[in-house]
């Protein structure tokens, strides 16, 4: 692999492919889009099937790494790239934690049980989900509102509409005052089924938390890196050693490095595709 293979290009991004898209859509059929009272945002011209293809089909859980570091900003890119990961109602409930003391480190491969993916991988991000953070990351929804005036509907959502979904109560009690309610109105119309209790709300932040590790990973490979998701860790130990606060869930560690030529120690094995899909 070579030095340029793994660096972060400022080449045509999606988001420069989508503000071109933006500039000549104004010229091409006329219309102003500044001039929309909705905000408008059209799908890129470009379509990245067979590149994306590629970094799928290519990404595998790699056991054993090379001594090669991750370059820093190959890092932080692939870090970026998760948190662009969907979050229900955008409250990106993730934190990841990229361990790199090394007395942590060696702390954190125990607590992986000091399985080879943890002992020889070159970076080890431990990504967490949080079920109680979701008043700030409110609060930031509205204080960080990218254009100059905020929509009252989104200003709303995140005073009002995000407490009355997520805040459940002491012990849950409003949550399962929800619940009850919800049973019996959702008799009669369509309604969400919470999240109302505090395993509803693991579930809840483990979903989105779960997609931005994909994207982490996919990042990995996508920079001729690799990686390795384990759950085969000791939570308790991983939550001790990082000091997490009560409502932090582990998802899982990532180990990532690049890919020992002997690192990956199975062929694929998946399943053909009526196994999985439905068409109903
Ligand atoms: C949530 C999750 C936890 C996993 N935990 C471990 C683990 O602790 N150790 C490990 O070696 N692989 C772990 N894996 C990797 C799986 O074994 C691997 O994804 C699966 O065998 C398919 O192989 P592939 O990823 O190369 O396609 C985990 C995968 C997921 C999604």
């Amino acid at each position: 692999m070579s030095e340029i293979d793994s660096k972060v290009e400022p080449q045509s991004s999606f988001l420069e492919d989508l503000k071109e898209t933006l500039r000549r859509g104004k010229t091409i059929d006329g219309y102003d889009y500044n001039v929309k009272k909705r905000y408008y945002e059209p799908a890129p011209e470009s379509s990245y099937g067979e590149e994306f293809r590629q970094v799928v089909e290519s990404r595998r859980s790699v056991r054993k790494f090379t001594d090669r570091k991750i370059p820093k900003d190959v890092l932080d890119a692939c870090l970026d790239l998760a948190l662009l990961a969907p979050s229900s109602c955008n409250l990106q409930p993730w934190e990841f934690h990229v361990v790199q003391s090394p007395e942590k480190k060696q702390k954190l491969v125990e607590a992986c049980m000091s399985q080879n993916a943890a002992t020889t991988a070159a970076e080890l991000i431990v990504v967490v989900a949080r079920t109680k953070n979701w008043p700030e990351i409110a609060k930031l929804n509205i204080d960080q509102w990218p254009q100059e005036k905020i929509p009252k509907h989104w200003k709303d959502f995140y005073t009002k509409g995000v407490k009355f979904t997520y805040w459940q109560g002491p012990l849950h009690s409003i949550g399962a005052i929800k619940k009850a309610v919800t049973s019996v109105a959702g008799l009669f119309r369509p309604m969400p089924r919470g999240p109302f209790t505090k395993s509803d709300m693991r579930v809840w932040a483990i979903k989105s938390v779960a997609l931005a590790a994909e994207n982490l990973m996919l990042a990995f490979r996508a920079y001729g890196f690799d990686s390795c998701p384990m759950e085969g860790m000791d939570e308790n130990r991983v939550r001790k050693l990082l000091d997490l606060p009560r409502d932090a869930e582990v998802v899982m560690v990532v180990g990532a490095g690049e890919r020992a030529k002997d690192g990956v120690y199975f062929p694929r094995v998946k399943f053909d595709r009526k196994n999985f899909v439905r068409y109903v």
